[in-house]
């Protein structure tokens, strides 16, 4: 309403308003008068006069009754859109305006001039008729098929619709006399003429409905179905715009000539932005097969022949991975050839940003080094996640449930792409069979970590002989002396 444009139309419409109220009164008021002026001036042409008089009420008359539709036009539509929350089609508005004013032009006709024949004018117009309507073929059979398209509502603005063999296909933005106009998802718009809409097929993803999309990957054939399905399934939940109503489905389309081919499909929250959406299911496939070890198939004619290195994300050699975990604090003590052996059991993982590496709640039988990139560690407390500490590259975390035997105490979240080096249990094992003094550094850090973690969800702090008692349950866990 305080829009400058909206004001200065309020103020049209009153100030024609009331011109036209008055105008009527007076004419009105001074009728006889009037009638004797353009009588006396007409000489012996009385009759005329009268028809002059009637004339200029007829138009005045009219005026007030198209005033009077523009404002009920907009009191109603106004009270649609308020009451249902969207804009009613300017189809719609313009048939209720025309509709409202021909009737209400045809009372006040009828009322001036009560002995016009109505009939015989329609019946003498029908020939005009026939040319008018030849002439407007096109338009009039937009118009009706605009009508048809109003009555059925198949599709409302903000919909995405496909439409004919040409499929084209974008968001409708307007449904006019004419036509559809739709935006397309390369920002064109489309106009499509409402009897081409009325003939053509048109797929209809509406607004309210949840709709669904398919995206298509493969593997080698040595890959398991069952590994690949839970993999998939689980990377394509979590992203963004996929629906959390429905879990996504990924199911075997084909046995290829290449490898296994399968279709993830999904639902959509805001089917509009689906080209964004399956954009981000594929990226999210693809790191998911690379932490998994799944492979996408190459064409079987290509002869490939690839030697992986044990560890090392992207064939990366174990020099750099050694280099990391020996700058780690807590290996520290280890001799050249304990790290070299921990480096050879390290497993390297890549995550995308916002992936979760950790679940807290979950069982976990290995700890992580942050090789490169940065991780969040999280607690949830009310039901929002609050970050209690932000690691980045050789910083390790993970150690607590590994080393207890216990859940996972917190979310770890990559914030960024993430490369991470896992050390299983069996390693740390072996490491601490021969270095029994780092049981003991560990069980501070940990105590340490527990004593932060309760802190952060107010518990009372942990107590001093924590690390102590954690020693002693790290050595029972790992059947040390
Ligand atoms: P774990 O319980 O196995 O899994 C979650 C990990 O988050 C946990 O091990 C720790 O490594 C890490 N973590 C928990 N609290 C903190 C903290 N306060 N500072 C740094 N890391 C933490």
């Amino acid at each position: 309403m305080s829009h400058p444009r909206q004001k200065n139309k309020f103020a049209l419409f009153f100030i024609t308003t009331a011109a036209t109220l008055l105008a009527l009164y007076l004419i009105f008021k001074f009728e006889p008068q009037l009638h004797d002026l353009l009588g006396a001036r007409m000489g012996g042409l009385a009759s005329r006069a009268d028809t002059i008089v009637a004339l200029v009420k007829l138009i005045f008359l009219a005026l007030l009754a198209y005033l009077l539709v523009r404002a009920s036009n907009a009191l109603v539509f106004g009270l649609v859109r308020f009451r249902r929350g969207f804009e009613a089609p300017t189809l719609v508005r313009n048939i209720f305006s025309i509709v409202a004013f021909t009737g209400l032009f045809f009372l006040i006709f009828t009322s001036i001039f009560p002995d016009a024949n109505l009939g015989a004018l329609f019946t003498t117009s029908a020939i005009f008729g026939v040319i008018l309507g030849l002439a407007l073929q096109d338009t009039l059979g937009n118009f009706f098929a605009g009508i048809s398209l109003q009555a059925d509502r198949p599709f409302q603005v903000g919909d995405v619709i496909t439409v004919g063999v040409q499929r084209h296909s974008g968001v409708v933005e307007e449904i006019t006399w004419r036509a559809v106009k739709i935006r397309t998802f390369q920002n064109h718009v489309v106009l499509i003429s409402n009897s081409t809409a009325a003939r053509e097929p048109i797929e209809v993803c509406s607004r309210d409905n949840l709709n669904a999309r398919l995206v298509f990957f493969n593997t080698l054939f040595t890959d398991s179905p069952a590994k690949t399905i839970h993999v998939v399934r689980e990377a394509v939940r979590e992203a963004d715009n996929v629906s959390q109503k429905i879990s996504p489905i990924v199911r075997i389309r084909n046995l290829g000539d290449s490898g296994v081919e399968y279709e993830v499909k999904y639902w959509l929250d805001d089917y509009a932005k689906y080209n964004d959406t399956d954009a981000l299911v594929r990226q999210r496939i693809w790191y998911a097969f690379r932490r998994a070890g799944l492979n996408f198939a190459y064409p079987t004619r290509t002869l490939l022949v690839e030697r992986k290195p044990k560890i090392g994300a992207g064939g990366e050699d174990g020099g750099a991975i050694v280099e990391r975990l020996a700058a780690v604090d807590i290996f520290a003590p280890l001799s050249a050839q304990e790290t070299g052996m921990l480096a050879q059991a390290a497993t390297s993982h890549v995550f995308a940003p916002g992936e979760t590496v950790i679940r807290a709640g979950d069982p976990g039988s290995s700890m992580f080094v942050v090789h490169n990139g940065r991780v969040s560690v999280q607690v949830s407390e009310n039901g929002r996640s609050r970050t209690v500490a932000t690691l980045s590259e050789g910083a390790f975390f993970g150690e607590m449930a590994l080393f207890t035997g216990e859940p996972r105490t917190a979310n770890v979240v990559a914030l960024e792409e993430t490369e991470v080096l896992e050390i299983g249990h069996a390693a740390m094992k072996l490491v601490f069979d021969t270095n029994p003094d780092l049981v003991e550094s560990l069980s501070h850090i940990i105590a340490e970590r527990r004593q932060a973690l309760a802190a952060s969800e107010d518990l009372s702090g942990g107590d001093k002989d924590e690390s102590a008692g954690l020693l002693s349950s790290i050595k029972r866990f790992f059947g040390l002396s």
